[in-house]
């Protein structure tokens, strides 16, 4: 029996709750909760139909959840050895490989777990064998939790988890304007001209070129050029900031070899370079500041996503009215971000419990979709 056939048990333990999958395929409903095992309501989904997947299964023997009886043998996170969970987990994943489209993404939230006081590593263990299943990984996000509920003695505190980005192929969806962190300061206007965010004008570096004694006369005549064309750009609203390092005038940290970096070159080739913040503000980093969610926790057990940590994955890598999944949705956290972000979505869980509290979050958002936008 191979991996993904153990987990099949009948479709007949299927349930619907607001719209069915396939109206939500076709368009005709935004949202479909279905309680089953995850591994089985995939395989009645058809192929290439998701946009985007964002999910946090179980941990390896973090939690136990409420499973109703019908699916005890079915929850994952159990099993007595590391590689058992990286095999379910696998068979989950290779259905939800079927379902995406090529051009989709799946955003993965994974636990680790201290077994007999070793780090287990079960993030980068599932993540391997992803990959070792054609998976292709973009970023390894780390979701800096800020704070942590324990105080070991003999080991530090853990504060955060993982957050894989993986693709199905090279080329996907990834509108990364829709994630680009805006600048708070703009340039400003001053009786001499224009000033950038953090008040540089380009004063200083007239009068770096105009003294240098290590640019030539063609050096200095290009960098003055290249100069005003970047103010020129800082006035008509392209950039916000800039920075410009002449050779000679500023320390450099990177050396001046070219081998080192292409900026050490273009500053030993051109005798200057420019470093340039661009108006459409920029892309923000595989690092995470976001505290974990307690609104929707009714017990201990399940990790609630906060919706904050679902924005960048849904706004980047789906489009608007795209379809988002999960097959392990708790709460319904990914359907509520989906939802307020114009997405429709489907989520899967195997807790009737836990569904009836997504069921109530989804309907409070549906009925008040016009009016309560998610903002951060
Ligand atoms: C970490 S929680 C997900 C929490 C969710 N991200 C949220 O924001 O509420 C994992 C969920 O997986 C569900 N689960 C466990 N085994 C499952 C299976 N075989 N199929 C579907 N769901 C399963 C659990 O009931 C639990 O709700």
């Amino acid at each position: 029996m191979t991996a993904q056939t153990e987990h099949k048990n009948s479709l007949a333990e299927i349930v619907n709750i607001l719209g069915t999958a396939s109206e939500v395929l076709k368009g005709e409903e935004q949202a479909s909760l279905l309680h089953g095992n995850a591994i089985t309501v995939l395989q009645t989904l058809p192929e290439n139909c998701i946009d985007c997947v964002i999910t946090s299964p179980p941990y390896w023997k973090q939690r136990e959840y409420e499973v109703d009886s019908t699916f005890s043998d079915k929850e994952i996170g159990n099993e007595d050895r590391p590689s058992e969970y990286v095999e379910h987990i696998r068979a989950v994943f290779y259905e939800i490989k079927r379902v995406l489209k090529p051009s989709g993404s799946l955003w993965l939230n994974i636990g680790d777990k201290y077994h007999n006081k070793n780090l287990m590593g079960m993030p980068w263990r599932v993540a391997l064998a992803l990959q070792d299943d054609g998976w292709i990984l973009r970023n390894d996000i780390i979701w800096d939790q800020m704070k942590g509920t324990q105080s070991p003695k003999d080991r530090l505190r853990d504060v955060y988890e993982h957050i894989f980005h993986f693709v199905k192929s090279q080329k996907y969806y990834y509108d990364s304007d829709s994630i680009r962190i805006k600048p708070t300061k703009v340039p400003s206007l001053t009786g001499n001209g224009i000033m950038s965010a953090t008040g540089v004008s380009g004063v200083k570096y007239r009068q770096q070129i105009a003294s240098s004694t290590t640019l030539s006369e063609q050096e200095k005549s290009n960098a003055l050029q290249a100069l005003e064309e970047t103010i020129g750009k800082l006035r008509n609203g392209e950039l916000v900031d800039f920075r410009m390092t002449i050779r000679g005038a500023q320390r450099t940290y990177h050396g001046e070899n070219g081998n080192i970096s292409g900026r050490a070159k273009e500053l030993e080739e051109r005798g200057f370079f420019i470093m340039k913040s661009s108006a459409k503000g920029y892309i923000p980093s595989d690092i995470w500041r976001i505290v974990p969610e307690d609104k929707w926790r009714k017990d201990t057990h399940c990790a609630v996503f906060p919706e904050e940590l679902l924005v960048n994955p849904i706004k980047a890598t789906s489009p608007e009215n795209g379809i988002i999944l999960d097959p392990f949705v708790g709460t319904g956290s990914s359907i509520a971000a989906a939802l307020h972000l114009g997405r429709k979505a489907i989520g899967i869980d195997i807790s009737l419990k836990y569904l009836a509290t997504a069921q109530q979050r989804i309907e409070e958002v549906l009925a008040h979709q016009n009016t309560l936008p998610l903002q951060f």
